[in-house]
C-alpha cells in the first residue's frame, strides 16, 4: 500500500491491518505509551474545502507520532493560481514525507500520487472519504466486536460517504443496504464493484434499507460544493431522515453514526443524534486513531 486514495484500491486484509493498528495506537495513547513512529517527518495538508475534524485530527495525529503537520490552504498555494498538480506534486515531494489532500475531483488526488514521490492520503473528494470510513469501521467493531455479517443501512445521498462506506463495508464482509433517492445514486464505479456482492442492495425506500439493520448511517443532503442545490435537494431528500420511527425497524441494539457536521432535523433528528451521541463522537475521535494508523503504514519506511 503506497497511498490511500480510495478504498477500492485496498485489499480486505489491508483494511483490517489498519484497523488493528488503529486499535493499538488508541490503546497506547489512552495509556500514555508514547509512539514516536514518525519522528522528524512532515505531512503537508492541502485543503480546498473547509474542515474541522480532518484538519485537527491529522495535525494532532502527526504531532503525537513525533512529526509535524503543515496546513496548506489551496488558496494560498500557487495551485490556487493555476500551478498544475503535476508540478505541485513534484515540488512538494522534495520537502515533505506525505501529503493529505481534501479537494473536489478524485482525479486531482490520483494525479498528485502519480506525479509525486511520496504517499498521498485522500482527506475527502466528491468521490470518496476513505479516512472517515476507516474510522467508521473501527467504531463499528468497537461497539459490535465484529464486522462480518452485520447489516449497514445508508439513508441519503449517494455521494462520497455512501461510495466509501459501500466499498469498505462490503470488503470487510458486511451487508450493505442503501436507500438513495432517484438521481442521487452512488458512483457508477462503486455500483460496478458492488454488483458482484449478493449482500448489497440499492433501494429508494428508507424503510426497506433500515429493516433489521445493525448500523444506520446518514450524511447531509447537500455536501460541500453543492450549496447552491440546497433547495432542490430539500425536496428530493424529504423523508430520507434517520428518526425514531425509522429506528424502530432496525435491530433493537442498532447504532447510529454520522460523519459530521450534521444538519439536525434534515438527515437526522436532534433526538436521534443526541441519543446516539456516544457512538457519533467516538466515531469522530476515531478519525485521529485511524489516520495515525494510515500515516504509520504509509510514512514509516
Ligand atoms: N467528517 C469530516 O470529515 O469532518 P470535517 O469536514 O470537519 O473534516
Ligand atoms: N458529504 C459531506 C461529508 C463531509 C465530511 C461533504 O462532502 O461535504
Amino acid at each position: 500500500m503506497k497511498h490511500l486514495l480510495k478504498l477500492l484500491d485496498l485489499t480486505s486484509d489491508e483494511i483490517i491491518e489498519i484497523l488493528n493498528l488503529a486499535d493499538q495506537l488508541k490503546y497506547e495513547q489512552k495509556h500514555g505509551i508514547p509512539h514516536l513512529l514518525l519522528k522528524g517527518k512532515t505531512l503537508g495538508m492541502i485543503f480546498e474545502k473547509a474542515s474541522t475534524r480532518t484538519r485537527v485530527s491529522f495535525e494532532a495525529g502527526i504531532y503525537q507520532l513525533g512529526g509535524q503537520g503543515l496546513f496548506l490552504s489551496s488558496q494560498e498555494l500557487q495551485m490556487g493560481r493555476g500551478e498544475p498538480i503535476q508540478d505541485t506534486a513534484r515540488v512538494l515531494s522534495r520537502y515533505l514525507d506525505g501529503i493529505m489532500i481534501r479537494t473536489y475531483k478524485q482525479d486531482d488526488v490520483e494525479k498528485l500520487a502519480q506525479f509525486g514521490e511520496i504517499p498521498v492520503i485522500n482527506g475527502l473528494t466528491d468521490f470518496a472519504h476513505p479516512c472517515q470510513v476507516l474510522a467508521d469501521l473501527m467504531t463499528i467493531r468497537e461497539y459490535k466486536n465484529k464486522l462480518e455479517g452485520l447489516k449497514l443501512c445508508w439513508i441519503g445521498d449517494g455521494h462520497n460517504m455512501a461510495n466509501s462506506l459501500t466499498v469498505g463495508c462490503l470488503k470487510v464482509g458486511m451487508d450493505v443496504s442503501l436507500a438513495c433517492p432517484a438521481g442521487f445514486h452512488p458512483a457508477e464505479e462503486v455500483l460496478q464493484f458492488a454488483k458482484d456482492y449478493d449482500n448489497f442492495e440499492l433501494v429508494s425506500e428508507p424503510t426497506i434499507a433500515a429493516k433489521d439493520a445493525d448500523v444506520l448511517v446518514t450524511d447531509v443532503w447537500a455536501s460541500m460544493g453543492q450549496e447552491e442545490e440546497m433547495e432542490k435537494r430539500r425536496v428530493a431528500f424529504k423523508g430520507y431522515q434517520i428518526n425514531d420511527e425509522l429506528l424502530k425497524l432496525a435491530k433493537p441494539d442498532a447504532i447510529v453514526m454520522h460523519c459530521l457536521p450534521a444538519h439536525r432535523e434534515e438527515e437526522i433528528t436532534t433526538a436521534v443524534l443526541e441519543a446516539h451521541a456516544n457512538v457519533i463522537f467516538d466515531e469522530a475521535e476515531n478519525r485521529l486513531h485511524a489516520q495515525k494508523a494510515v500515516m504509520v503504514k504509509l510514512m514509516n519506511n
